[in-house]
C-alpha cells in the first residue's frame, strides 16, 4: 500500500525553487569566473525561453555570491514595462538600500548644545530615506545623481569585507526606453553601471529575461555588446533530465519511483524543459499514488498528460492569434527550424506548399512583428527568427489536426 499522504515533491510553476535543481554547474561556474573580477568588465545576462529555469538558477546564484562577499540586491522587473528614469532610479536607491543598510552607517561630527565645545559623533543609518535625501541634493539628470549615490555608498561599505555588489533584474526584458516620452530608463541604468564600473566601483549587473533580453540591451547602448556575458540557458541534456526526475522520489520512504522506461518518456516528453519535467513528473505522481494505492500496476497516461499540457500552457497563449496568424504558425510549424530558428524567406516558400492563400515577405514581416508583441515570436541578433515558447510546433499541428479546418493543398 501506498502512503496517499506522501507530499508530491516536484514544483512546476514560475520562480518555484525544484526539489533537486539539475545541470546548470557551467552556468554556476560562469557566475563564479565574473565575481572574482576585481574591477567589473563583464556583467551577465541570463536568457532563454519561458520555464527554461532563469528565475530559479539566478536564486541559486545569490548564495554563491554572497558566499564570496559580495552584497545582492534583487528585483523583479514584470511590472515595469512603462519604467520612467524617475522610477528607475527610486528602484535602485530601494536595491542598494535594503542589502547594504545594515552595513551602512554615517558619522557625523556635531558640537553638542550649551557653552562647550565638545565635538558629539551622530551615528546614522543609510537607509532609504537618507539615499534619497542624497540623490534629491545631487545637481543634474537622473543618471549624473544616481552615480553620485552609488560612489558614495561605495566610499562607507566596509572593504574588503564586502567585495561589491550585483544588481540581479528579473524579467528584465520589461524595461524600454520610451523615446516619445523622453524617458529612457534602460540607457540609463547602461550608462550609469558602466560609469562606475569605470571608476572601478565593483557594482555589477546581472540580468535575466527573454530572448529579446539583449537585443535589446544592444539597441539601447551599442557598448552593451561588450558590458555583458551572455549566458543562454538550452533544456537540460539527457543525464541531468533523469536526474531532475530521479532526485526528487529517491527517498527510501517515497511510495513512488521511475522505471528506466517511464524516464524515458519523460525526457521525450519534455525533451529537457525544466517546466515540463516538473510538471509532467508531478501529474504522473499524483495519479501513480491512487494507482499504486489500489494496486493497480501503473502506466504513463501519455495522452491525458499531452492534453493536460496543451490546455494549461499552450493554448491561453494560441488563443491569442487571430486566424491568418495561426496559419502563419501552422506554416512555421512544418518547418525543418520550427524547433531552432527560420527565415521570412522559408516561411514564405513554405507557405506556398502548405496553404492555399500564401504568404508574402513583407506581410509575413509584418506578422512576426506582430506576434513577437504578443510573445509567441522573438527574432535574434542575426535577423532570424524563432518560436518563443518551447515546444510550441508539436502542440501547433495537435491543434490544427484537431481543429481539420486547415486548408493543406
Ligand atoms: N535545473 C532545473 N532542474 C529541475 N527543475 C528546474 C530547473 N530549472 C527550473 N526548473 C523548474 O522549471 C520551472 C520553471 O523555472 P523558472 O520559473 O525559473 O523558469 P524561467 O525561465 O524563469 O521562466 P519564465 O521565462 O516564465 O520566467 C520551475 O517549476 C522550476 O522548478
Ligand atoms: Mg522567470
Amino acid at each position: 500500500m501506498s502512503d496517499l499522504s506522501y507530499l508530491n515533491p516536484f514544483r512546476p510553476g514560475a520562480g518555484h525553487m525544484p526539489p533537486y535543481l539539475a545541470g546548470r554547474n557551467v552556468e554556476q561556474e560562469e557566475m563564479r569566473r565574473l565575481l572574482h573580477q576585481a574591477v567589473i568588465t563583464e556583467n551577465m545576462v541570463l536568457t532563454g525561453l519561458r520555464g527554461v529555469g532563469k528565475t530559479v538558477l539566478l536564486e541559486k546564484l545569490k548564495p554563491l555570491a554572497i558566499q564570496c562577499g559580495w552584497l545582492w540586491a534583487n528585483a523583479d522587473l514584470s511590472e515595469s514595462v512603462s519604467v520612467t528614469e524617475e522610477t528607475l532610479a527610486t528602484r535602485i536607491l530601494t536595491d542598494m538600500a535594503l542589502c547594504a543598510a545594515p552595513l551602512l552607517v554615517r558619522e557625523e561630527k556635531q558640537f553638542a548644545f550649551g557653552f562647550t565645545s565638545e565635538e558629539r559623533v551622530i551615528r546614522q543609518p543609510l537607509n532609504f530615506g537618507v539615499l534619497k535625501q542624497y540623490y534629491d541634493r545631487v545637481p543634474g539628470l537622473v543618471a549624473d545623481k544616481l552615480k553620485a549615490v552609488l560612489e558614495f555608498v561605495w566610499d562607507l561599505l566596509p572593504k574588503p569585507v564586502v567585495k561589491g555588489v550585483i544588481f540581479a533584474y528579473d524579467e528584465a526584458q520589461n524595461m524600454t526606453d520610451h523615446a516619445a516620452r523622453d524617458q529612457y530608463p534602460l540607457s540609463v541604468l547602461l550608462e550609469v553601471f558602466q560609469s562606475i564600473q569605470r571608476k572601478g566601483i565593483p557594482f555589477m549587473l546581472v540580468m535575466t529575461g527573454l530572448p529579446t533580453l539583449f537585443p535589446k540591451l544592444v539597441e539601447a547602448r551599442t557598448y552593451a555588446e561588450r558590458m555583458f556575458h551572455i549566458v543562454f540557458l538550452k533544456p537540460l541534456d539527457e543525464d541531468a533530465t533523469k536526474e531532475a526526475i530521479l532526485k526528487p522520489v529517491e527517498d527510501t520512504k517515497c511510495p513512488i519511483k521511475f522505471s528506466p522506461e517511464a524516464v524515458d518518456t519523460i525526457w521525450r516528453l519534455s525533451r529537457g524543459y525544466p517546466h515540463f519535467i516538473q510538471f509532467i513528473c508531478k501529474e504522473i505522481f499524483d495519479i501513480w499514488l491512487i494507482k499504486v494505492a489500489n494496486n493497480e500496476v501503473p502506466s504513463i497516461p501519455y495522452n491525458e498528460i499531452i492534453l493536460k499540457l496543451d490546455t494549461n500552457f499552450f493554448s491561453g497563449r494560441w488563443a491569442k492569434a487571430t486566424d491568418r496568424q495561426r496559419d502563419l504558425l501552422h506554416v512555421i510549424s512544418l518547418l525543418d527550424g520550427c524547433d531552432t530558428e527560420f527565415t521570412v524567406q522559408e516561411v514564405v516558400a513554405e507557405s506556398k506548399n502548405a496553404i492555399s492563400k500564401p504568404f508574402t515577405a513583407s506581410h509575413v514581416n509584418q506578422m512576426l512583428a506582430n506576434l513577437t508583441d504578443l510573445g509567441l515570436i522573438y527574432k535574434n541578433r542575426f535577423g532570424k527568427y524563432s518560436l518563443a515558447v518551447p515546444l510550441m510546433s508539436g502542440f501547433i499541428k495537435r491543434q490544427i489536426l484537431s481543429e481539420a479546418s486547415f486548408n493543406v493543398n
